[in-house]
């Protein structure tokens, strides 16, 4: 009798360990310049208890939309990597990284590029979403599979920039898709 108490409470040790194991660790890194995708990061962020980090530049972008857009133009003509204003604390304990940024000329921002060849994304789960002004993905999705070649992108969500604010339920339905669910509560 005793031995299979023993053998019950060993039993319900390893479960509790597997699941605790099953908690995966989730970052949701995202670029906005005029907030769009701050907002859709943010309600990634309620709907799965992961962590935000903002995406940001040393030297910031005009506020001027017109001087941004000349500014992003001539960035991506010229292949610049804009350095990084901030630094993922502990980029190794994810296990999920959602990543966000707004179509900027047919692609992502320049400093995604800084962003995902600095941060080695092998053996992670990454899922892309954008904001855009019409142009959908553009060739993000092309350039950002190509610098997580060793990672599992999921399926991502593109919604229009004035869209955003009334989008928590396609970004519910969404994550449910794709599986993914709020890590804190699992
Ligand atoms: C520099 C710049 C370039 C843009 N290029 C495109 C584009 O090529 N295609 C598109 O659909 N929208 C484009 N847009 C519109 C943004 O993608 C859209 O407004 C987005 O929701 C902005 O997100 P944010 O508020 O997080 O910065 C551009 C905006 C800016 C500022």
């Amino acid at each position: 009798m005793k031995k299979i108490m023993c053998l019950v409470a060993s039993a319900v040790a390893l479960s509790g360990a597997v699941q605790a194991q099953s908690k995966e660790k989730t970052l949701i890194a995202y670029f906005s310049w005029g907030g769009n995708t701050r907002e859709m990061a943010k309600q990634i962020q309620e709907q799965t208890g992961g962590d935000l980090f903002e995406i940001k530049t040393v030297e910031l972008y005009p506020t001027d939309y017109n001087e941004c857009v000349n500014v992003a133009k001539k960035e991506q003509q010229a292949g610049t990597r804009p350095p990084l204003a901030a630094e993922v604390k502990d980029i190794v304990a994810y296990d999920v990284v959602f990543v966000g940024y707004p179509n900027w000329w047919g692609t992502m921002p320049q400093v995604l590029f800084t962003f995902l060849e600095k941060y080695n994304m092998s053996g992670k789960t990454v899922v892309p979403f954008c904001t855009h002004g019409g142009g959908r993905w553009g060739r993000s999705l092309n350039d950002l599979k190509k610098l997580c070649s060793d990672a599992i992108v999921l399926e991502g969500l593109a919604i229009s920039g004035n869209l955003v604010r009334r989008s928590k339920d396609d970004v519910a339905k969404w994550l449910q898709k794709i599986g993914i669910t709020n890590s804190k509560q699992q």
